[in-house]
């Protein structure tokens, strides 16, 4: 028989960004701009371009901005229409969502992701779905959610989206224990979080891409805080791998960008201004008088 369709996705934003203070005291971190576009707005590209259609925010109190970001805007599109910008409304339509794609829960506590994937658990009901986090930027030809649908397709289960780091790295990641190892593709016995270098059970990170089995809802169910307070997803996913339901983690082609850092966001801000036509002759050249610059001054 073949597995069900992954036609939904969960975007948890609810978190407060505190390491983008002061800027996200009210700005949601998920609305800050790489380049033009407001992080989640990547998110959102790569949900839609992987097939997914109901579009699921976890949301909270001062995040209203990110909802009428993907609302209508009469003022605007009247005021670009009447001066004939097509261009510019053209683009103000396309970043908006249908009103029967999108549906916004409130998670009134940030308790933890765990916590607010449980939040849309009535909307999801008994189908398989993805997560994305939308601070985990991914530059990829396939996209990411596409090729790890592909996966599930043939594996069933939940899937884990996977990216290799050095030891040194590994305390700041889930870290995923492996058995069967096919390309891309293995088989997860377990997962630790934040471990040391030396107890690692293998250089695979777990990053912010989930196809997940609905399971997890039960799971999730009165698990307490764990890491920094916090009710994680991690720990609901390490119970359904000790109830022995299929997971795998898959080592996915492209990119990552951790902007939920300072120096991922900026790394970020780089490299997606200098693909853009438009903006990498001169930008590209600021650049490179700017390590001039540094060069000499060493
Ligand atoms: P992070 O832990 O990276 O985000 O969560 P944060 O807590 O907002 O940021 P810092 O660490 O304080 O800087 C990853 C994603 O999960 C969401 C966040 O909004 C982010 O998109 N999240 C986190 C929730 O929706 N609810 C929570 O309780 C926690």
């Amino acid at each position: 028989m073949a597995n069900a369709k992954v036609t939904k996705a969960i975007f948890p934003v609810a978190g407060l960004g505190t390491r983008f203070l002061p800027a996200t005291k009210a700005i949601p971190k998920e609305t800050l701009t790489l380049v033009d576009r407001p992080l989640i707005q990547y998110a959102v590209d790569e949900a839609l371009a992987s097939g997914i259609e109901q579009l699921i925010f976890v949301t909270s109190r001062g995040k209203s901005n990110l909802e009428d970001y993907f609302d209508r805007s009469p003022e605007l599109e009247r005021t670009l229409s009447k001066a004939g910008k097509k261009d510019l409304l053209r683009i103000v339509h396309d970043v908006t969502l249908d009103s029967g794609a999108v549906t916004y829960v409130r998670q009134n506590q940030a308790l933890g992701l765990g916590h607010a994937i449980s939040c849309a658990r009535h909307l999801i009901q008994d189908e398989p779905f993805a997560v994305i986090l939308p601070d985990d930027v991914i530059s990829a030809s396939t996209p990411c959610l596409k090729q790890m649908i592909d996966v599930y397709n043939r594996t069933g289960g939940s899937v884990i989206a996977a990216m290799e780091v050095p030891p040194a790295l590994a305390s700041s990641y889930g870290i995923l224990d492996v058995a069967g190892v096919a390309g891309r593709v293995a088989e997860v016995r377990g997962i630790v979080e934040k471990p040391a270098a030396d107890k690692a059970p293998s250089n695979l990170a777990v990053i912010g891409r989930y196809i997940l089995d609905p399971s997890i809802f039960d799971h999730l169910d009165g698990l307490p805080p764990s890491a920094g307070g916090e009710i994680q997803l991690t720990d609901g996913i390490a119970a359904m791998i000790a109830a022995g339901q299929g997971v795998h983690a898959y080592r996915f082609s492209g990119d990552r960008f951790d902007c939920g850092s300072k120096a991922g966001f900026l790394q970020a801000t780089v490299s997606f201004a200098l693909a853009r036509s438009e903006l990498r002759e001169e930008f590209g050249s600021y650049l490179n008088s700017m390590v001039a610059l540094q060069n000499a001054a060493q």
